[in-house]
């Protein structure tokens, strides 16, 4: 096996000692072939658990992302137990931790998990995972483990959530067809108890039953919490480009779940929340990010309406741009609200947008600034890299994405 990174002693460390030489010695291995050891996992597991197929979300198994972020997850969370300079994992721990959360995973489920991972490793790096290895990466693994199961137990408790019977059923009492791609439905409790309390910017996993019998979890962020009694999400159809099929939950969130229709939704999850300090507030966003930006500054109209927020938001054109008017809406109860638009294509009447992507370089921003960023991860970068640049604190910039995060597990050096 290649050597990679120096055999730092483990002091203080949770790890121990002898399996912190051998993490060491091994960690470069296992990360150059962390995906192909991800890509048998999954298989495997699915093969001896097929109940699993209806918590894990079988197109991130297709593309490969779910693989990829697991892969890098583990082996970061290994390189920061032996390496006291890492940067802090908190972050990642707490993203995983409210994923979980959403889909009601178990204590009992990560034996199942070890299990396959563990052999999928033996599997992909054959004779060089001699017992001492094997003992290393399984301790690794159950640090791992143990400290998502104490964060998610504490998750649950806080909701009041049973993680046997993750989810409760809502029904959709409106649907507010925002754009052509585009739909927001309201949701209301089909049980007796009331809405859960939601911080903005959290979301829900709504599990529904397609056609054919599979059924899936997709994660939607809870686009208003105007109204304390419902729950709203505001829904993008995913279209295939290049011969992938379209996206199946939305199309049929979409195409086929009409009024009275019932749905299962969990808890609220998610830890992207507005800090209660007056800072001024950036929130820029692309696409389907924009259903972050609506809760959050509705939940400062109500809480601090003196609070400067700007909204910088970057859409193909005015006709996708869902949400536009009721934002502008939540916007006007603010003393200092600012609101940038950028289309790929302006229309010729609208004089106030400008064309093409989002530059944030030309606008003002004022000191102490705060930014929640939302959208696909190359814009979510650019986005980064010119706040850097305008020299807003990295550790002032937060962001979601709509996705297995591999963005977190590998951040930009930037
Ligand atoms: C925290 C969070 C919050 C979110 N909030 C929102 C929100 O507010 N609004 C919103 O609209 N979305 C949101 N999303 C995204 C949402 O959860 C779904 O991912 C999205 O709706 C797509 O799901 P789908 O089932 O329609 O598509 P999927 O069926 O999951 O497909 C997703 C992509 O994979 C591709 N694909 C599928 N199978 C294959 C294959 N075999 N080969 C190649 N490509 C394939 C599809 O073409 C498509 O591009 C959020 C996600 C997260 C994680
Ligand atoms: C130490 C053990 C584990 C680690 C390191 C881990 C890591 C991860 C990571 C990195 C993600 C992606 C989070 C994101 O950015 O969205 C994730 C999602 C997920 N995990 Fe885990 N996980 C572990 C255990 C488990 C267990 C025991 C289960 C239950 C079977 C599970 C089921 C899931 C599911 C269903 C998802 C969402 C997948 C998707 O949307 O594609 N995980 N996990």
């Amino acid at each position: 096996m290649t050597t990679t990174l120096p055999a730092r002693p483990a002091f203080g460390s949770l790890l121990s000692p002898t399996s912190a030489a051998v993490i060491a010695a091994t960690a470069g291995v296992v990360a150059e072939h962390s995906e192909e050891i991800t890509a048998r996992f999954y298989p495997r597991m699915f093969a001896e658990r097929p109940e699993l197929l209806r918590v894990f979300n079988l197109a991130n198994q297709a593309t490969g992302e779910q693989s990829r972020a697991l892969a890098a997850s583990v082996v970061a969370y290994a390189v920061q137990l032996i390496d006291p300079a890492a940067p802090s994992f908190s972050h990642v721990m707490m993203r995983i931790a409210h994923k979980h959360v959403s889909l009601g995973i178990r204590p009992e489920q990560y034996t199942i998990v070890g299990q396959h991972l563990l052999a999928a490793v033996a599997d992909v790096l054959g004779d060089a995972v001699t017992p001492a290895v094997a003992d290393a990466w399984s301790e690794v693994y159950w640090l791992f483990a143990t400290q998502l199961i104490a964060e998610e137990a504490r998750l649950y408790a806080r909701a009041g959530v049973d993680p046997a019977t993750p989810t409760r059923p809502f029904r959709v009492v409106r649907r507010i067809e925002e754009t052509d791609d585009v739909v927001s439905l309201v949701l209301e409790p089909a049980d007796d108890a009331p809405v859960p309390g939601i911080e903005p910017g959290q979301y829900v996993s709504l599990f529904v039953d397609l056609p054919g019998g599979d059924r899936q979890p997709r994660q939607y962020t809870v686009s208003s919490t105007a109204v304390g009694t419902r729950l709203q999400v505001t829904v993008r159809k995913v279209r295939g480009a290049h011969g992938a099929p379209d996206g199946r939950v939305s199309s049929f969130l979409h195409d086929e779940v009409a009024v009275g229709h019932l749905v299962d939704v969990s808890a609220p999850a998610g830890d992207l929340v507005v800090p209660s300090s007056d800072s001024p507030l950036l929130l820029a966003t692309a696409g389907a990010g924009i259903t972050t930006v609506l809760p959050i500054v509705e939940h400062i109209a109500r809480t601090q309406p003196q609070r400067p927020v700007i909204v910088a938001h970057a859409d193909r054109t005015s006709k996708d741009h869902a949400l536009r008017e009721t934002v502008l809406h939540a916007g006007r109860q603010l003393d200092d609200f600012t609101r940038y638009t950028w289309y790929e294509t302006v229309d010729v009447d609208d004089h106030r947008s400008r064309t093409g992507f989002m530059d944030l370089s030309e606008i003002p921003l004022p000191a102490g600034l705060h930014v929640f960023t939302c959208g696909p991860l190359p814009f979510m970068r650019q986005v980064r890299t010119a706040l850097l640049a305008r020299r807003v604190p990295a550790e002032h910039i937060r962001y979601e994405v709509f996705g297995p995060d591999l963005w977190a597990a590998a951040p930009p050096s930037s």
